[in-house]
């Protein structure tokens, strides 16, 4: 199994990679891959917009046309068996990054070509509020949204707190480890 973990943190030692590594530890090694990604490092435009209606080739043919790093990522999001999002709370609500990553994604998925590849794909969310430790629920109920827009099967969605990260590194590590186990399962059943 592949699993694919991507981050809207620019911080590899902050609290959101801290939850994300967690989750990831708990992926059996054998016969499992892992692989993290932070989007800040990449170079990912917000959507154009591009036409008077506010569609484009998203629309039409389940693409973006910006050039950039998003059809590389897509790529690897579709290759992967199970995805891990997770983002740093931002105003009760998503980083930047993932925003900007997940926006464009769900308008390709309008298309059958942009589906393919997500379709029910088990997905696990994490928001970490690392501040006053507030709007992490919130920042939930925003990331299951957008994922459940892309089509994917959002399994579980996790809120943490600067308070109460220890506690919650230790249910990452078991759902990690559920994660494997249940894609293993549904590409058994497929
Ligand atoms: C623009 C901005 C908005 C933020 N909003 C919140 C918030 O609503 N609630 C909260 O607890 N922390 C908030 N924070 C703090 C971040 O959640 C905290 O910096 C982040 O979890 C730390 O993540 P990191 O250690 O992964 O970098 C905010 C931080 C920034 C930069």
């Amino acid at each position: 199994m592949k699993i694919l973990a991507i981050a809207g943190c620019r911080n590899k030692d902050g609290k959101t990679a801290q939850a994300m590594e967690a989750l990831l530890q708990g992926v059996p090694r054998e016969g499992n891959q892992t692989e993290s990604v932070f989007l800040p490092e990449r170079k990912i435009d917000r959507c154009h917009q591009c036409e008077d209606d506010g569609w484009g080739r998203c629309r039409t043919e389940g693409l973006c046309e910006i050039v950039d790093d998003f059809a590389g990522l897509v790529d690897k999001v579709k290759q992967a068996d199970a995805l891990a999002f997770s983002t740093p709370v931002y105003f009760g609500d998503l980083s930047e990054s993932l925003r900007a990553f997940l926006d464009r994604l769900r308008r390709t998925c309008s298309h059958e070509v942009g589906k393919k590849g997500l379709i029910e794909k088990p997905a696990v969310g994490i928001c970490v509020a690392g501040g006053g430790g507030s709007g992490a629920p919130h920042c939930t109920v925003s990331l299951e949204k957008v994922l459940g827009e892309c089509g994917l099967d959002v399994v579980d969605m996790i809120p943490v707190r600067k308070q109460n990260l220890d506690l919650k590194k230790t249910l990452l590590r078991t759902t990690g480890q559920w994660l494997a186990a249940y894609a293993d399962e549904r590409s058994v059943s497929d």
